[in-house]
Formats: structure tokens, sequence, C-alpha cells
């Protein structure tokens, strides 16, 4: 399997997977907009394609730690898309372990995610809450654990805290209801 850095020639297919994973053109939206949003950049876009097939789509935004002791940079993880027939192949983890891969040689401290806790785990993702990370719309406390963060670098969890802001693509209540 080969990931790449997502093109513009790229754009057509990212959308169709993210349609199809989904079910729907919600994220496939998402994706649009993220990429058009200056306050998003940098975003990092990876393809995982085995035989030249596109297979699978990460997208990585920036955010900022808000109200935080120390200057941190993070990123946000949405969204993560694997083509139905095509699951449960690690091609999910692979593209998790590529962007994160980057991101730590880009400098990213912190990655943050709201997604299903019994995946993100799997990619060394853990309970953001309790580590003193605010997500940027209250979640409810029965879904808690969906909102992770992974820390690229160490000694940064525990000496940082703050509240994430996201970009402004992101900044509607339904992304944040998990
Ligand atoms: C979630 C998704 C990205 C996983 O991708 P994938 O390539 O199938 O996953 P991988 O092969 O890398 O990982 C497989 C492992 O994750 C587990 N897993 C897969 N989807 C899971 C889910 N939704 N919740 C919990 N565990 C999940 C599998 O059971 C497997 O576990 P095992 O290794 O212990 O057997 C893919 O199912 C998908 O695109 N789903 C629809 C879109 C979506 O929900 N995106 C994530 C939004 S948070």
């Amino acid at each position: 399997m080969k990931i790449f850095s997502a093109a513009d020639r790229h754009l057509a297919d990212v959308l169709r997977i993210e349609t199809l994973a989904f079910g729907n053109g919600k994220e496939a939206e998402l994706v649009e907009n993220l990429l058009q949003d200056p306050t998003a950049a940098p975003c990092l876009s990876l393809v995982a394609a085995r035989g030249g097939v596109p297979l699978g789509h990460i997208l990585f935004s920036r955010v900022t730690l808000t109200e935080a002791e120390r200057c941190v940079r993070c990123a946000l993880l949405a969204p993560l898309a694997v083509l139905p027939g095509h699951r449960n192949a690690g091609i999910g983890l692979a593209l998790i372990d590529e962007g994160v891969r980057r991101l730590t040689v880009s400098g990213v401290d912190l990655v943050f995610v709201l997604g299903h806790p019994g995946y993100y785990p799997k990619a060394g993702f853990e309970p953001a809450g309790r580590l003193g990370f605010e997500a940027p719309y209250p979640i409810p406390d029965v879904h808690a654990g969906a909102w992770m963060v992974r820390a690229l670098r160490p000694a940064v969890v525990g000496s940082v805290r703050g509240k994430v802001a996201i970009a402004r693509a992101l900044d509607r209540p339904e992304y944040w209801r998990e």
C-alpha cells in the first residue's frame, strides 16, 4: 500500500471515498471546506492506495490550544475514511501512523480527535478531557471518551492544559455531536 499527499488532482477521489465511507456527502463537504479555509492551514491530506486504486483518506487541520500556559502546536484529525469493502485491512491505522509521523517531523506536539473510543486508542490516542484538554464544544459526559488526544512528544501531556479552538469550517455544533 502506498500513502501519499493528496494533490488537487486527487480531490475527486478523496470526495468519493469520503462520501462512500460515510454514506452521505457531509464529510466530503467538510473536507472541501477545510482545504479552502485559511484558518485550517496547514492541512495534511493523505491518500492510501493499493495498485494505484485510492482506498482511504485522512485529513488533519491546524487547531490552537487557547488559555494554555505555553505555546504548543496542535492538529485535529477529521475526517478519516476507508472504502467499505476494504476495511479491517489496516488502512485506517496506516493513514493515522503516516499522518502522525509527518506531523511529528513538522513540529506538532498534540493531535486531537473526536471519534470512536474503541478505535483511536489502537493508534495511541487517549481520553483528552481528563488530561486537561477541553473540546471546542461541550461533549456530554456519556461520550466523554470520544474526545481524545495523542501526544507526539514526551512531557507535553501534564505540562499544558487548555481549550481547543478549531478552524472556521469545523465551527458548527453538528460536527461536535458524537
Ligand atoms: C473507522 C474506519 C476509518 C476504520 O478503518 P479500517 O481501515 O477499517 O481500520 P483498520 O483496519 O486500520 O483497523 C482495524 C481495527 O479497528 C477496529 N475497528 C474498525 N472500525 C472500528 C470502529 N468504528 N470502532 C471500533 N473499532 C473499530 C477493528 O475491529 C480492528 O480491530 P483489531 O485490529 O483489534 O481486529 C473505517 O471503518 C471507516 O471508514 N468507517 C466509516 C467512516 C468513519 O466512521 N470514520 C471515522 C470517524 S471517527
